[in-house]
């Protein structure tokens, strides 16, 4: 079991991911775009698939600090750790975008953070190959959820959409680096609870 410190720990990284602004550190992938006019719906749409995948990211920082407090291979731990540097970069690419779009992030966050989080302590206490198997699992519905996206977010909005590209050529890694650590491979119908969970979350950030 997690000892009380890391408990204290990981809240305050909880109401951190909350409530502060996240950094990158790496340059935005839309730094050197200058972008086109976008119309009002235009935006309006581009503004709420970027809040869905804002959504997702507060997911992923939750479901990284769950399973990190849990995991117990020190090589599995580096590695989720490495990873959850780079969902920060996405939380903060996310929530700029929003915000110059001119829409605001998701009112439930706290509810989705708490609910990736128990899920990834959960994942977690299965023991790593399971708790690997569940990142990788994650990781590949996510690379296609932003598939998805790219083919939704206005043909115009290149800053949304250089974004959501190395966003998915990252978490196509993730996923890869999970099954080199030794993730094994979730049962179908864990999976599809996961997508069906998680189409849960997407659909309700669309709107609020
Ligand atoms: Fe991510
Ligand atoms: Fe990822």
């Amino acid at each position: 079991m997690p000892d009380f410190d890391n408990l204290i720990i990981a809240f305050d990284n909880g109401l951190r991911t909350l409530l502060a602004p996240a950094h990158s550190a790496r340059p935005h992938p839309d730094a050197d775009i200058a972008g086109s006019e976008l119309g009002i719906e235009e935006k309006q749409l581009a503004a709420a698939l970027m809040r869905v995948n804002h959504s997702g990211e507060i997911c992923a920082q939750a479901l990284y600090q769950g399973q990190a407090l849990t995991a117990r291979n020190p090589a599995a731990r580096a590695a989720l750790e490495t990873a959850a540097a780079e969902e920060t970069d996405h939380l903060a690419w996310t929530a700029q975008r929003v915000a110059e779009l001119g829409g605001r992030v998701s009112v439930l966050n706290p509810l989705w953070y708490a609910g990736s989080f128990a899920l990834g302590a959960a994942a977690g206490l299965l023991g790593d190959r399971w708790n690997l198997g569940f990142l990788a699992e994650t990781e590949r519905q996510v690379e296609g959820h932003l598939a998805g996206h790219l083919e939704r977010v206005p043909p115009r909005d290149e800053k949304s959409r250089v974004i959501l590209e190395q966003m998915k050529a990252d978490e196509a890694r993730h996923a890869l680096t999970a099954v080199e650590h030794g993730a094994a491979e979730l049962p179908a119908p864990v999976r599809l609870a996961m997508k069906l969970g998680s189409r849960v979350m997407t659909r309700t950030s669309f709107w609020i």
